[in-house]
């Protein structure tokens, strides 16, 4: 079926964030610090950057657990869920990077400071630390963080659509934007896409703290789990 893009774009600009927790508002706060306020590529690449990290700790616990508990069907099944949820997740937010490498290469942008190679190393160690510590000592903690983070890069995504009506107007030629969207033809929809690929992963992480009360439905959407 074919989602209306425009459309879900809307819903996740008129549905106000979460009430995020203090540790998350620190977080973006810190983000808001070194990248600025305004939400620009650059910027949204170093959510990319960061959004894979926590997928690729959960699956390293669940990969050791059903080295060690297979007998346990239950926790098999459990575990099983989360890592091929988590890898088609982490497949997803790298391609996300990916696009917008080519976009701000096509639109002959720079990498400000933030994206200095020292830099990336310090925060994604960072981020690296604090997703292992979650996913070890209370992995649904872990998942209630992500499902924040990614609520906060669907609206991201969804005011810089708005920011830059420009977007409508160019054609998506670049191959790899193409590997990502077949279907789509022009860069606003590549990023309502990525917009809600964010939403996608939002509703996992609640399905997966158990908070599907936090889930937020809409035509076309794939199956939490
Ligand atoms: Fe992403
Ligand atoms: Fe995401």
């Amino acid at each position: 079926m074919v989602i209306d893009l425009q459309k879900e774009q809307k819903q996740s600009l008129n549905r106000p964030p979460l009430k995020y927790s203090a540790s998350a508002r620190f977080f973006f706060s810190v983000m808001d610090l070194a990248a600025g306020k305004q939400d620009t590529l650059a910027k949204a690449k170093l959510l990319e950057i960061l959004a894979c990290i926590p997928y690729r700790e959960w699956e390293i616990r669940h990969y050791l657990r059903l080295t060690y508990q297979y007998h346990k069907r239950k926790k098999v099944n459990w575990s099983r869920d989360i890592i091929e949820w988590g890898r088609s997740a982490q497949d997803n937010e790298y391609m996300h990077l990916l696009v917008i490498q080519e976009k701000m290469k096509e639109d002959g942008l720079k990498d400000p400071w933030f994206l200095s190679t020292p830099i990336v190393v310090i925060v994604t160690t960072l981020y690296i630390l604090l997703s292992k510590l979650l996913a070890w000592t209370n992995i649904k903690a872990g998942f209630r963080f992500n499902a924040e983070f990614e609520d906060h890069a669907e609206h991201i995504y969804a005011g810089m659509v708005d920011d830059n009506p420009q977007w409508e107007r160019e054609l998506v030629t670049n191959h790899v934007a193409l590997e990502y969207a077949p279907e789509l033809t022009n860069w606003a929809d590549i990023f309502r896409r990525i917009g809600l690929d964010e939403r996608d992963h939002r509703n996992h992480s609640f399905h997966f703290a158990g908070l599907p009360q936090h889930i937020v439905h809409y035509e076309g959407m794939p199956h939490e789990g």
